[in-house]
């Protein structure tokens, strides 16, 4: 996951409006006000408007625990037991994703690492998923166009974006026209599309699952061949961060022709939060606006990132609500996880915004929570506007847990 990070282009922006004042210091342009001349309704605020939740549900934790078992579902005693068999598996892994160590070579091609990704690695990245689609469904009020998905999921893994986005489609009672599942690890490909067809409810799948290995690349999907007639959903968990200068190029080339398709597209990417993935990406978004693709999370505006030229970087933050299993393989492998932080973004095509139900409505997206200088309980919230502009809302004081970067107001 922490790989070879994605790295930052030298080629900044050239959108032609690019906005001024891009610091949140710099546009807020005034000092912090003391704490007796705010509201104090504001102060005070106890609906929780930026709290986010990832919802976790049935289908995706049954493809979890086929994924788990390699046959009958286990149960719970079951994978607790597993859990404390590779509790050192998952902190090796641990270690790994947050730099400490060099992460073990091909570690999902080795059962023990394949086992301790899917017990701590593979729900939680699937839930920052459920959110990103969440946020984007609901808090941005977006649809899916009301066709069958194509989903191809890059550097799937375990499959954990791959079974989030079936879990939403059976929800939206969406069918599943054909699934791509791209890995460099045959075996693991060869598992999750075993695990699906036991798991997925009959009737969901109309198509056939695909699996392609190392030499498929983003850019080997023939644009001019995506059928109009279907969502073409494309996710990249925790991939892209992987990707050397070469492949992205090529991508951000790809990403053009998918925003001249006359097919409707939407491209879902989750990855780390760490600053240079987020720097990374941040860049990365530059260039894919300019090549004529909308992002339509979390920007609320199609202009030049305003956090590039200051030292902060864009990621969003969640609260998980998680399933009961996985708290108890975090109490066994001491690592609680009831907050999560992640890069996550969305862009989609014209084609795809044809379809939408709603009009956009003007949003703001928070970006930076710098504690009160007068409260340190509360933070003031900074949002990324419609305009382009950072501002930070001084009289808007929030209590600490309630303000989630990446939530939509
Ligand atoms: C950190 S895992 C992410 C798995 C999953 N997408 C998720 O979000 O949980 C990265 C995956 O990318 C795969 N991978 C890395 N480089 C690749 C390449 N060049 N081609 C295909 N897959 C690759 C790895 O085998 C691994 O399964």
């Amino acid at each position: 996951m922490n790989g070879n990070l994605m790295k930052p282009s030298s080629k900044k922006t050239t959108a032609k409006n690019s906005p001024k004042g891009s610091s949140p210091q710099a546009s807020a342009g005034r000092k912090n006000t003391p704490k007796d001349r705010l509201p104090k309704r504001l102060l005070e605020e106890k609906k929780p408007s930026f709290r986010s939740i990832g919802p976790s549900k049935t289908l995706g934790l049954a493809i979890w625990r086929q994924l788990l078992s390699l046959g009958a579902a286990l149960d719970d005693a079951a994978i607790i037991a597993l859990a404390h068999k590779h509790k050192n598996h998952c902190m090796r892994l641990w270690e790994g994703f947050t730099g400490h160590k060099a992460l073990p070579r091909d570690y999902l091609s080795r059962s023990e690492y394949r086992l301790a990704y899917l017990l701590s690695f593979h729900l939680i990245n699937s839930a920052r998923l459920e959110v990103l689609l969440r946020r984007l469904m609901s808090e941005r009020r977006m649809n899916l166009p009301d066709l069958p998905v194509n989903l191809w999921d890059f550097g799937c893994g375990s499959g954990a974006m791959a079974s989030t986005v079936i879990d939403y489609l059976a929800s939206k009672r969406l069918k599943l026209a054909e699934l791509h599942l791209g890995d460099s690890i045959a075996s693991l490909l060869a598992q999750v599309e075993k695990s699906l067809l036991v798991a997925l409810p009959k009737g969901l799948l109309l198509g056939k699952i695909h699996r392609h290995t190392s030499t498929f690349a983003p850019g080997d999907v023939r644009t001019a061949q995506l059928d109009p007639e279907q969502t073409h959903i494309f996710t990249f968990g925790y991939h892209l961060n992987e990707l050397d200068e070469v492949a992205r190029a090529n991508m951000v080339a790809w990403m053009g022709k998918l925003a001249r398709s006359r097919a409707p597209v939407l491209v879902l990417i989750v990855d780390s939060s760490d600053e240079q993935v987020c720097k990374g990406l941040m860049d990365f978004r530059d260039e894919v606006v300019e090549n004529g693709m909308k992002a339509i999370y979390p920007c609320p505006h199609d202009y030049a990132c305003p956090l590039v030229a200051t030292n902060d970087w864009c990621y969003s933050e969640s609260l998980w609500n998680l399933p009961a299993i996985q708290q108890k393989i975090d109490e066994i492998i001491q690592h609680p996880r009831r907050t999560m932080t992640m890069s996550s973004y969305a862009y989609a095509n014209q084609s795809f915004l044809r379809h939408q139900r709603l009009p956009a409505k003007p949003q703001k997206v928070l970006v930076g929570k710098p504690l009160d200088k007068f409260r340190k309980d509360m933070q003031i919230p900074v949002y990324c506007q419609e305009d382009g502009e950072i501002k930070k809302e001084l009289d808007l004081a929030v209590p600490r847990l309630q303000a989630m970067r990446g939530s939509v107001k």
